[in-house]
């Protein structure tokens, strides 16, 4: 049986990094527009950077979670087909493991050289005189994020995953920014099963299966136990 996860920030909340649409979310006291678009980049460069520069910092302060774990050791001992697509710009589906994974939205610790177009790991801050390790001019150098308005990573292969998914499931996103939540009726389509586990009902609940509703921490590793549970025919049915 093959599965595809798509991850949001809700899977990295209880590891305390702040998710984007709550209350005390990422984007309150930041326009979108100001710190996440290209426009935003040529208008205002030391605003971005130093908007991306906290998050990197906030990176070393947290840990995975039980969530992200049990996703790594899911991926480690699952035979058949699977991807773990994250949202997330953060390193800790990683850092617990996770293997086969793809960060759609780009990675906080990956720089991205506008004058010679490489990418490159950039753990310390950035900031507009950041100098390329590739081609060593200076002041080109962007955080390699996917912003609003830019087309996501991996496209093509996460679709042939989603083609060929027996389960989909998402986990810890609300649903509210494409193309990741039209994953789930892209998997419909094409015959998956699929599962939501969430805080609360996400915009695309509806087009779930199954949905469970609670702690990505408590849910997910519960479900990794049940799936793992059951050989993989079993697991087809
Ligand atoms: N366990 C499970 N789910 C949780 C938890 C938790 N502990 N805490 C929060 N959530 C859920 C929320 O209920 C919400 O539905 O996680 C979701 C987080 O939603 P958003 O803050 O919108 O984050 P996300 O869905 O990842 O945003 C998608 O939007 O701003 C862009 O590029 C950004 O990748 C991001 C994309």
């Amino acid at each position: 049986m093959n599965i595809v996860m798509l991850t949001g920030a809700g899977i990295s909340a209880e590891s305390g990094l702040a998710t984007f649409r709550a209350a005390d979310g990422l984007w309150e006291g930041h326009r979108v527009e100001d710190v996440a678009t290209p426009e935003a980049f040529a208008r205002d460069p030391a605003q971005v950077h130093s908007f991306y520069d906290a998050r990197r910092a906030r990176l070393r302060e947290v840990e995975p979670n039980a969530a992200h774990v049990a996703l790594a050791r899911l991926d480690a001992e699952w035979p058949d087909e699977l991807l773990i697509v994250t949202q997330n710009v953060d390193d800790l589906h990683k850092r617990a493991g996770a293997k086969r994974l793809l960060h759609m939205h780009g990675e906080l610790n990956k720089g991205w050289c506008l004058a010679c177009g490489e990418r490159f790991a950039w753990a310390g801050p950035m900031g507009e005189s950041a100098c390329c390790p590739a081609c060593e001019v200076a002041g080109s150098v962007r955080p390699d994020i996917v912003w609003f308005g830019e087309m996501p990573y991996d496209m093509e292969c996460i679709d042939a995953a989603l083609q060929h998914a027996d389960l989909f499931v998402s986990i810890g996103t609300s649903g509210a920014v494409y193309p990741a939540a039209g994953f789930v009726q892209t998997a419909r389509y094409c015959g998956a099963r699929t599962l939501e586990i969430n805080l609360e009902p996400s915009a695309g609940s509806i087009f779930f299966d199954e949905v469970r509703i609670g702690p990505a921490s408590e849910l997910v590793p519960a479900w990794v136990e049940e799936i793992l549970s059951c050989s993989p025919a079993k697991a087809g049915a």
